[in-house]
């Protein structure tokens, strides 16, 4: 049996999705070393991080998971994102193995074939990145997984816009049939993400490029902002922008400096979000001078969380927008029922050469 697989590997966070379960940890890998002697014992107790190889990198072993930003030094993690070259780099392949092998490893098999769709930051969909990356995740992967070696045979990739799946997921009933609306209208997609807010607009699930950008600012951006403010506002030495993020996540907005110190940010949010929303809608603008064309707003990415309110407010289209349920996962899930349709296909299609050769 071919499984189903989709993966969104955010500048932030990989969102990634089987039968199995979602997975959802930072786009981070750390070299093994980077855990200190002992740690690997059984001393330090519950963890979520695991072992990988690759074959892409001989004689060397990484860590990555859930808790790899506790477990591990700021300095010792390696980002998988530059907005250079960012799908030749070798961490970023590496990220991507190592996710297929954490799916995989749920199967209890040595080897599995998959059905993959991942997604891609707009603008580079359709282009010779898109192309390379294909070829790069099409075919055998052999990883091991602390100490066990699993073995995974790509058999189809997809590419998708990354707000695509938002479309897809919010117009897809139980069957997976995709809403008629959705086949012929026109919508933009806003998709807050921690690096990059994309504003996409499809025609009929096909993405209009002269209606469409992509901002390189990000909720991390919103984030750093706080951070300087609330130096500046409580004297402390340093706060850290990703102290800002878990605050907001906590939803108590508070930067855990440490037990003693957890200063509160809640009066400095504002002015950031604010100023965030106006620059999104001035680049709305300036891409799309007629809305009157648009039939629908959809907002999604883990932002909308933070900025989702505002920004509403900022665009002033209550009536035509529609904030994504699960907003951080809401792209991944349309690309993962994309995935089963996939694998439908593809099991149906065995089928039919399997009765062909009875005949
Ligand atoms: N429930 C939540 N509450 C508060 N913040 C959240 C929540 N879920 C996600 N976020 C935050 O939203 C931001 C964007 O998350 P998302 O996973 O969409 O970004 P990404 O896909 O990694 O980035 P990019 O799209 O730029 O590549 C992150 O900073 C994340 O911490
Ligand atoms: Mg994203």
């Amino acid at each position: 049996m071919v499984k189903a697989f989709a993966i969104d590997l955010g500048n932030g966070q990989v969102k990634a999705r089987s039968e199995k379960r979602i997975l959802i940890a930072p786009s981070m890998i750390a070299n093994e070393k980077a855990l200190g002697v002992g740690s690997v014992s059984n001393l330090e107790g519950e963890h979520d991080y695991n072992l990988y190889e690759s074959k892409l990198k001989i004689g060397k072993k990484y860590v990555w998971g859930r808790d790899i930003k506790e477990r591990i030094a700021h300095s010792d993690l390696m980002p998988t994102y530059t907005h250079h070259k960012r799908y030749e780099s070798a961490n970023f392949r590496l990220l991507f193995e190592f996710v297929l092998a954490e799916l995989a490893s749920d199967f209890n098999k040595k080897s599995i074939e998959v059905v993959l769709v991942a997604s891609l930051p707009s603008d580079e969909v359709r282009t010779d990145v898109d192309k390379d990356l294909k070829s790069f995740l099409k075919g055998t992967h052999v990883i091991t997984r602390n100490g066990s070696e699993l073995v995974i045979d790509v058999v189809d990739v997809t590419i998708n816009e990354q707000p695509l799946g938002t479309l897809l997921s919010e117009n897809m009933n139980d069957k997976k049939q995709i809403n008629k609306n959705v086949q012929t209208k026109t919508y933009t997609v806003f998709d807050f993400g921690a690096g990059t807010s994309i504003i996409d607009t499809y025609r009929g699930l096909k993405r209009i490029p002269e209606l469409s950008d992509v901002l390189k600012t990000g909720q991390n951006d919103i984030y750093k902002q706080i951070a300087t403010a609330l130096k500046h506002d409580s004297g402390l030495s340093d706060v850290q922008y990703s102290q800002i993020e878990d605050g907001f996540r906590r939803g108590d907005h508070t930067a855990k400096i440490s037990d003693r110190v957890h200063p509160s940010f809640g009066h400095l949010v504002d002015g950031p979000i604010d100023d965030f929303c106006e620059a999104v809608i001035t680049k709305l603008n300036t891409i799309i001078p007629n809305r009157d064309i648009i039939d629908g707003f959809y907002i999604t990415g883990g932002g909308a969380n933070i900025v989702g309110d505002a920004f509403k407010s900022a665009l002033q289209e209550h009536d035509a927008t529609i904030e994504a349920a699960e907003p951080q996962l809401a792209n991944l899930k349309g690309h993962y029922n994309l995935a089963i349709l996939k694998r439908d296909q593809i099991h149906s299609m065995r089928k039919d050469e399997v009765a062909a050769t009875k005949e």
